[in-house]
């Protein structure tokens, strides 16, 4: 990771990406199936995970990747709360039992135990649902590969983060709203919004983090977790002049969504 470049080159003409991989064996498996080159930057290192940003294999048409690796066990974090759980208990028995029938990436990664097959299943939905998620790539054991927000010098800010006037603030609310929409148009709440959660990139503002994505359909906590994922977008943005009723606008998408009106 801290090699010159020159010394990089050369050990990756050699086919030699040990030190470029920061010794993640997911990130190995990429390398070998041309997705990415080697890991760029390290970004966090959170509760459920380590995000890195990797250089793109110039055929992905991307200079960058965001590579997400699960911890092992990556339980004991809010979004194992019970809310979350029960409520795809129900949803993931079926289609569980198919996918592990069938041998999917996600059915072997929910058979692990693993969270990460859910956030790759989901980003794949959203991104079905034109959401502004990103762009899931590929999926290999702990590790999902999608769209990197932002670019070499680094990823986008979060909307916690940026600083904001009055028509920016008016525009990145409407952002999110319609994606918040557009998401339950196809039964899906994010279940864990907040200004942490979006990032901010070129005016627009991209949600992620979605392994607790809840259906509607299965789950009779989603309008809850929709009242509040409203919520706190409303007071982010009540901060910055942006002055709407949380309660009427959860109240009014909810309807819409049982009139199939989204
Ligand atoms: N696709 C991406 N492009 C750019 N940056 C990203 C991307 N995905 C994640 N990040 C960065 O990594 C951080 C952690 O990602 P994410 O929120 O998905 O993981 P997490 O483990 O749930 O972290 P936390 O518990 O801190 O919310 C994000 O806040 C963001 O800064
Ligand atoms: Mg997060």
């Amino acid at each position: 990771m801290h090699l010159h470049p020159a010394a990089q080159r050369d050990l990756e003409s050699k086919g030699i990406y040990a030190e470029t991989t920061v010794g993640v064996p997911e990130l190995d498996v990429f390398v070998d199936q041309g997705l990415i080159t080697r890991v760029h930057a390290q970004l966090t290192s959170g509760k459920e995970g380590t995000v890195y940003c990797c250089r793109a294999h110039p055929s992905t048409r991307r200079r960058y990747l965001a590579a997400k690796v699960y911890r092992q066990h990556a339980e004991g974090t809010h979004k194992r709360d019970p809310t979350y759980f029960e409520g795809r208990e129900r949803e993931l028995k079926a289609r569980t039992i198919r996918a592990i029938q069938a041998g999917s990436a996600f059915g072997r990664a929910v058979a692990n135990g693993l969270w990460v097959g859910a956030e790759y299943d989901n980003l794949r939905r959203l991104a079905v649902a034109g959401a502004s998620t990103p762009a899931p790539i590929a999926l290999q054991g702990r590790a999902i590969l999608m769209e990197f927000i932002g670019n070499g010098a680094g990823p986008a800010p979060h909307l916690h983060g940026v600083k904001l006037d009055r028509e920016a603030a008016e525009s990145l609310y409407e952002q999110v709203m319609c994606d918040i929409a557009r998401m339950l148009r196809r039964h899906l709440v994010h279940g864990d919004l907040s200004p942490y959660n979006i990032l901010v990139w070129e005016g627009e503002a991209r949600i992620i983090d979605v392994p607790q994505v809840v259906d509607a359909r299965f789950n009779r906590a989603a309008p809850e977790l929709l009242r509040r994922d409203v919520e706190n977008v409303c007071s982010f943005f009540a901060q910055h002049g942006v002055t709407v009723d949380p309660s009427g606008v959860t109240d009014e998408l909810w309807r819409r969504y049982q009139r199939a009106e989204l």
